[in-house]
């Protein structure tokens, strides 16, 4: 897959995932990764699907609604270089902590709802649920910070209330921070986000 990686302080501190949303690049969380821990590796990776243009990290049939199959394949398939990329560039492939916005928060949350081992933690900034009807691994011992919009458009409250009750009941630590805002990445989010990351990774 498209990607870049930055070397850490030391070859063990947590390596960030980044995965951007609809249309973006690897470069665009950048920034977020250097505001959340300036010592972490960092991989950021561009999705490999193009809608109109836009890139993705899987197919959908129209706005919320995902092609399940694409879905679970590509999950699989960034599973898999997340194991490649560990080797080549040679971080600790059991610290890896995503962060996504949007579409990249959705294939995050989709890394742990078909991938046990596959994250140690996720900052999801506007997700989604990503599939229903699926008994989830268990996660105990992972820890999700979810931001959403009080009045996001394209996923409602009650769906990040639906979100958070799945990976809690599959036993993980949810943190859900709430924005009176829509779904872009607010700078106060990506702060909470932050202290979130602070208090249990560094
Ligand atoms: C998705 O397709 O993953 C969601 O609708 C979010 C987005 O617009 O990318």
């Amino acid at each position: 897959m498209k990607h870049l990686f930055q070397k850490g302080g030391n070859p063990d501190n947590p390596t960030l995932l980044l995965l951007h949303g609809t249309g973006g690049t690897e470069q665009d969380l950048l920034p977020l990764a250097r505001i959340i821990d300036d010592s972490a590796n960092v991989l950021s990776v561009r999705g490999n699907v193009l809608e109109n243009g836009m890139p993705r990290f899987f197919r959908r049939l129209a706005e919320g609604v995902f092609d399940e199959k694409d879905l679970v394949e590509r999950t699989a398939e960034l599973n898999k270089f997340l194991d490649e990329a560990a080797e080549q560039y040679e971080f600790n492939r059991k610290r890896i902590i995503a962060v996504g916005y949007s579409n990249g928060a959705n294939i995050a949350a989709s890394l742990l709802f078909h991938h046990e081992d596959s994250l140690l933690g996720a900052s999801l900034h506007h997700p989604m649920v990503p599939r229903r009807g699926i008994v989830l691994p268990d996660l105990s011992n992972r820890h999700v910070f979810i931001a959403a919009g009080l009045n996001d458009p394209l996923c409602s409250p009650e769906e990040s209330e639906e979100l958070n009750t799945m990976l809690v009941q599959a036993g993980a630590d949810v943190t859900l921070h709430w924005e009176n805002r829509g779904h872009q990445l607010s700078g106060a989010e990506v702060d909470a986000a932050r202290v979130w990351y602070g208090a249990l990774y560094k």
